[in-house]
């Protein structure tokens, strides 16, 4: 059993960095609860069948990239079930929605989720076979306002803020409508007719999805294909007067709120759920996998997997790849996060004899809300000052005869500034 290592698109996230995880959730979040968003926790595994109908069968994500098992019946009545780790995360919040019946309070249910998704992708920067996702979905009986181009809107608003408060600069916000459900379907025959006389000089799976999806070779990275797949129709020449007139509201809404945007005709997206809006949000820092976020309207997703009718509109966060982007650019967030988490003091026993006294000492200090590095009797003073410099802001020395008078000295390594404080004070002083 030597050398085993986490398994490949998988690792291990360890700490400083976790602390820039643990920083951009806790602002999701914030930002969140100011838009009246609440958590749900859907489960890590699901009934295949839920994403073959609604990601869809000829997605790359299903047709691909899930991880799928039999898991095994447990009597011989039972019939064994096909089980999937979830590659998103829309599927599971919308089933869950479906059954708790949640369409029936009458109103716009406002969702966000953080946690692991599972793809089986090639493994690349910025792309992993698990990766982590900060979501939301916003969905509804229609009479909730769900349909209303102001409910896209004020996701891609909120978007907006918190890429901002993230302290995430530069980003684009790429913006197109694939039409109703109707107009999709319509484009689709446009594209199965171009596609007759290319399909036969394209890769096999667009030869295939020519027939059973057309939408979905626009999907294809092949690059010998991305000249032929630039002469399709585009799908804005299939939408009707109904998804203009959404889009156009979606677009005025943003110019009001001032949140920029750039139209990218081609932006259909790999998930089959969409309808009118999609969007993602890109980012230069990135390299190859530049998105940071993909989401948009699936007005007819509810019901495709048996549920009553409730449009909505969502995105999830690539967190890995928001990671990626802050230590990417040169920014005083990380900074601040790197001092924000550094101790405040280092408690240094000088003998054996002080090691219990400085753990009561720390107690005292952590109570008052101070983060505390504790050092070893045995360790030489110099020693203590070595570790003590790297590890917090401050040093306290604790020996017999600061035991004896109660007198401490605390040495700011910042500053070089050394201060005697009774012990009674000393938190106090320290929290200043
Ligand atoms: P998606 O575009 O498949 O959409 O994924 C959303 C984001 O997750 C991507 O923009 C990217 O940042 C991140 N991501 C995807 N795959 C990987 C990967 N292998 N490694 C690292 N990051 C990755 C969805 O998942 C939809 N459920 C979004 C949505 C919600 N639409 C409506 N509601």
């Amino acid at each position: 059993m030597a050398n085993l290592k986490a398994v490949r698109g998988t690792r291990d996230l360890l700490p400083p960095e976790t602390a820039i995880w643990n920083r951009i959730e806790a602002t999701a979040r914030a930002v969140f609860a100011r838009y009246n968003f609440g958590e749900i926790r859907t489960p890590i595994f699901e009934d295949t069948g839920l994403f073959a109908r609604s990601v869809g069968e000829e997605t790359d994500i299903v047709s691909k990239e899930m991880y799928t098992w039999e898991d095994r019946a447990r009597a011989q009545s039972e019939k064994a079930q096909s089980l999937t780790l979830r590659p998103e995360n829309t599927a599971g919040v919308v089933r869950a929605y479906i059954e708790h019946k949640l369409g029936e309070t009458g109103q716009l249910q406002k969702l966000y989720y953080m946690g692991p998704q599972f793809r089986r992708e090639r493994p690349q920067k910025g792309r992993y076979r698990q990766f982590y996702q900060i979501g939301a979905e916003v969905m509804g009986p229609p009479s909730s306002g769900s349909e209303s181009p102001l409910r896209d809107a004020e996701v891609l608003e909120m978007l907006a803020t918190l890429l901002d408060e993230l302290g995430i600069t530069g980003w684009t916000l790429e913006l197109n409508s694939v039409g109703s459900s109707a107009d999709r379907a319509r484009y689709n025959e446009v594209l199965r007719a171009a596609l007759v006389p290319l399909a036969p000089k394209m890769c096999a799976d667009c030869q295939r999805r020519a027939v059973t999806n057309p939408l979905r070779v626009l999907d294809c990275k092949v690059p010998e294909d991305q000249p032929l797949i630039a002469t399709l129709p585009m799908i804005a020449e299939s939408l009707d007067e109904d998804s203009k007139a959404h889009f156009a509201a979606v677009m005025a809404a943003l110019d009001a709120a001032g949140v920029p945007y750039v139209r990218n005709d081609r932006l259909v997206r790999g998930l089959d759920y969409y309808t009118r809006t999609t969007f993602e949000f890109t980012h230069g820092g990135l390299g190859a996998q530049n998105a940071l976020l993909g989401g948009g309207r699936y007005d007819g997703l509810s019901e495709a997997i048996g549920g009553p009718k409730a449009p909505g509109i969502g995105f999830a966060m690539g967190l890995d790849r928001l990671v990626l982007t802050l230590q990417s650019q040169e920014s005083t967030v990380l900074e601040t996060i790197m001092i924000e988490t550094q101790s405040d003091v280092f408690i240094a026993p000088i003998g054996e004899a002080q090691n219990a006294p400085a753990l009561a000492l720390a107690r005292e200090l952590r109570k008052s809300g101070l983060r505390v590095e504790l050092g070893d009797g045995a360790f030489r003073v110099k020693k203590s000052f070595e570790i003590g410099n790297k590890l917090a802001r401050n040093i306290v020395l604790l020996g017999e005869d600061e035991i004896a008078s109660g007198i401490l000295t605390v040495k700011d390594f910042l500053s070089g500034v050394q201060t005697k404080v009774p012990r009674a004070d000393l938190g106090k002083f320290l929290v200043k």
